[in-house]
């Protein structure tokens, strides 16, 4: 493989660009908003410089990795003789749907069609092509050039040849793939949400407080930043809903969303991308909401 099409520059998209182009990829990048586009380099760029001033590239291992990555506003266009594509688009089924029945018809029938999706079956992408064997989920974690997992997602019908492809693939990325089958929320997602919930559940029945939930967490189980600041990272909108997809996937009680948290994104309350989750973001910093009324 030596052609790779991302699609979506946003926050994924870029990230996912940046890692195929340093390791030595040509990349299409392709988003329907030129200004997307236009802001997905700007980051690339603003990473591959803090890289530099790490020590860990040079000026020129920089130049090298934006000379690899061409965009373009249209599919068809920068799909055209890649041999893969990942697709890191906005998260909705129907408009994953018609990526994945236009990848179909614009690229060869070889061309191994991944998707970067964080809830939706890959099972259910792959019904939209003519190549059900070929579809695979890739699900880097954010940021991407950082952390080292790509969670390799078996559709039912993805092939043990694709799957292995993929694996090394993800290897030569310099990640660590773990390969798992499709089921609603993979593992990553199966395991995180529950426990983003029951922090949630914990602080609605006055159990703890925001501060005190996330410091038991955080202190108590190592883990670098407490279940409610990570909601308020992800947004409590990607929170519920794929909550909501395991609820109905699975058709099991456990996985109901917290009405506080149901409530919250109601609101309008959606973490550090609104202002405020459960923390108060408006300034810059973390700070704690001043209603949080626990004591
Ligand atoms: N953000 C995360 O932490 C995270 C982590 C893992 C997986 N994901 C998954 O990655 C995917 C992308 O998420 P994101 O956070 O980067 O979203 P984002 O909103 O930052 O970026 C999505 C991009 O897709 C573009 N887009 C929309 N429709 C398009 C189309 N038809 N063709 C080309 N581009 C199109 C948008 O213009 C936008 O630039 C989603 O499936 C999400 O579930 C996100």
């Amino acid at each position: 493989m030596k052609k790779v099409a991302v699609i979506g520059a946003g926050t994924m998209g870029n990230g996912i660009a940046h890692v195929f182009a340093q390791t030595g990829y040509a990349v299409s990048l392709i988003d329907i908003s030129q200004d997307s586009l236009d802001k997905g380099i700007a980051t690339i760029t603003k990473n591959l410089d803090r890289m530099i001033k790490k020590e860990k590239i040079s000026e020129s291992d920089k130049e090298a990795t934006l000379g690899n990555i061409t965009t373009f506003t249209n599919t068809a266009e920068g799909a055209k003789g890649v041999d893969l594509v990942v697709e890191a688009a906005t998260e909705n089924t129907e408009l994953k749907f018609k990526i994945f029945k236009e990848l179909s018809e614009v690229t060869d029938d070889n061309v191994i069609l991944a998707s970067n999706t964080s809830s939706i079956s890959i099972t259910k992408i792959a019904a939209q092509t003519n190549r059900p064997d070929k579809v695979i989920g890739m699900h880097f974690m954010n940021p991407v050039p950082i952390m080292k997992l790509v969670e390799v997602i078996r559709g039912y019908a993805t092939s043990d040849e694709v799957t292995n492809l993929i694996m090394d693939l993800s290897k030569n990325l310099g990640k660590t793939p773990t390969e798992v089958n499709d089921y609603p929320g993979f593992v990553a997602n199966r395991i995180l949400m529950p426990m983003i919930n029951e922090a949630i559940i914990s602080l609605h029945e006055g159990v703890a407080g925001v501060e005190e939930i996330d410091t038991v967490m955080k202190l108590g189980m190592a883990h670098p930043m407490g279940p409610l600041q990570l909601a308020d990272f992800i947004g409590l909108d990607v929170c519920l809903s794929i909550l909501n997809v395991m609820y109905e996937g699975f058709g099991n009680p456990k996985y109901a969303p917290c009405p506080l948290l149901v409530n919250m994104v109601t609101a309008g309350k959606l973490g550090v991308k609104s202002g405020e989750g459960f923390y108060d973001w408006s300034h810059g910093t973390k700070e704690l909401v001043v209603s949080d009324s626990f004591k």
